[in-house]
């Protein structure tokens, strides 16, 4: 590996989800609610849902597939693979190592992490600092998430909200001498923060070691996610503001200088507050949120991918990407493109 300054690269972008859609009229079969209530509150219009076949580890493999081929390598190739998620396969083993053998990436050594929303901006960093201490050379990440696992398909509060699906990206070590001769996406500045004393305002209570769920407890529905709604809202969009702002005056970047924004995709509202509150014409953020509803950790990664497909993202566009999470977590990258 090259000992001459490097930077963290991303060479390629993916996305699955699967192919059930679960509409907003389908919903009002199912609890009190209408379509026009979960429009006008949230954008969302319909969701994806996963079948019983396809676990988080299925969801993140076939992002993964599609990641790499966009990059033009090999699994092979891959010398670590982070999954972010909340719905793992299993508590242990990891989803990543899930992944890892479903792709075959036997060179690479895999593990997960939880951050809720945030956790494919928390994979990236974590990521960034294997490549830029010259640690790993190619690494996988992916946020993927099978929330309809673990909704509460009678809470009308929350049940709205959630969908399926996973997002990946290939980051690659690069001389920066390299990336001038070439212009390749490039990582320019992250920051990221938690909150651990807002853990109750959103969480799953149960079925973990502090709240096992047993046959006596078992129809109180503590393995399915609870919410403050509006003191997440209100938390979502102050720290999402000051994550970007830190993020681009890191990158030496004025908000007018992005050109795209790629948020957190969990409620229409809170991402037009983050786009005006940063003084953005409302056309730079790219939203998806009304086909697939909040995917968690794959968000971000789906909507990437997207908006690069889709040529929303141009060579040597400044990139913003911003999440908040349970936790509470948030973060921001900074992308050259
Ligand atoms: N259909 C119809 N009515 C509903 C529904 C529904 N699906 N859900 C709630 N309501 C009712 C409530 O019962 C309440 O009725 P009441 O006044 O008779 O008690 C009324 O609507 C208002 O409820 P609020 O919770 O005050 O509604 P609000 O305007 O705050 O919108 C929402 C709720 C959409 C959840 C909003 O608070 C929000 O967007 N919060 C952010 C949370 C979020 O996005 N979480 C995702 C996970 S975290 C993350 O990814 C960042």
């Amino acid at each position: 590996m090259s000992t001459s300054p490097c930077a963290t690269t991303i060479i390629g972008t993916g996305h699955f989800v699967p192919e059930k859609v679960l509409t907003n009229a389908d919903l009002e079969k199912i609890v009190d609610t209408t379509d026009e209530w979960i429009v006008s509150r949230t954008g969302i219009s319909e969701r994806r849902i996963a079948a019983d076949d396809e676990p988080t580890s299925h969801l993140a493999t076939e992002a993964a597939k599609n990641a790499i081929e966009n990059a033009g390598i090999t699994a092979e190739d891959l010398d670590l693979i982070i999954v972010a998620t909340v719905t793992p396969d299993t508590f242990f083993p990891a989803t990543a190592c899930y992944v890892q053998a479903k792709l075959g990436a036997t060179n690479a050594v895999a593990f997960d992490i939880s951050a809720a929303c945030s956790g494919f901006l928390f994979a990236l960093q974590t990521a960034r600092h294997f490549i830029n201490t010259g640690n790993r050379k190619t690494i996988l990440i992916i946020g993927a998430e099978k929330l309809s696992s673990m909704v509460n398909w009678e809470d009308r509060n929350t049940c709205v909200l959630f969908g399926d699906g996973a997002g990946a990206a290939i980051l690659q070590h690069r001389p920066l001498n390299e990336i001038q001769k070439t212009p390749t996406p490039t990582v320019l500045a992250s920051v990221m923060g938690t909150n651990g004393a807002l853990t109750d305002i959103l969480r799953v209570k149960g079925g973990g070691s502090a709240c096992p769920v047993t046959p006596e407890n078992a129809d109180d529905k503590l393995n399915t996610i609870s919410m403050q709604g509006r003191e997440v809202y209100k938390k979502a969009v102050t720290a999402m503001c000051q994550a970007s702002e830190e993020a681009i005056e890191k990158a030496g970047l004025t908000a007018e200088d992005i050109k795209v924004v790629i948020p957190h995709q969990a409620n229409i509202r809170i991402i037009e507050a983050i786009i005006d509150r940063l003084g953005l014409p409302r056309e730079r953020a790219f939203v998806n949120v009304a086909k697939y509803g909040n995917t968690s950790a794959a968000s971000i990664p789906i909507a990437l991918d997207e908006a690069c497909r889709s040529g929303v993202i141009k060579s040597g566009d400044h990139v913003l990407l911003v999440a908040f999470g349970a936790g509470l977590t948030w973060a921001a990258t900074v992308v050259r493109w």
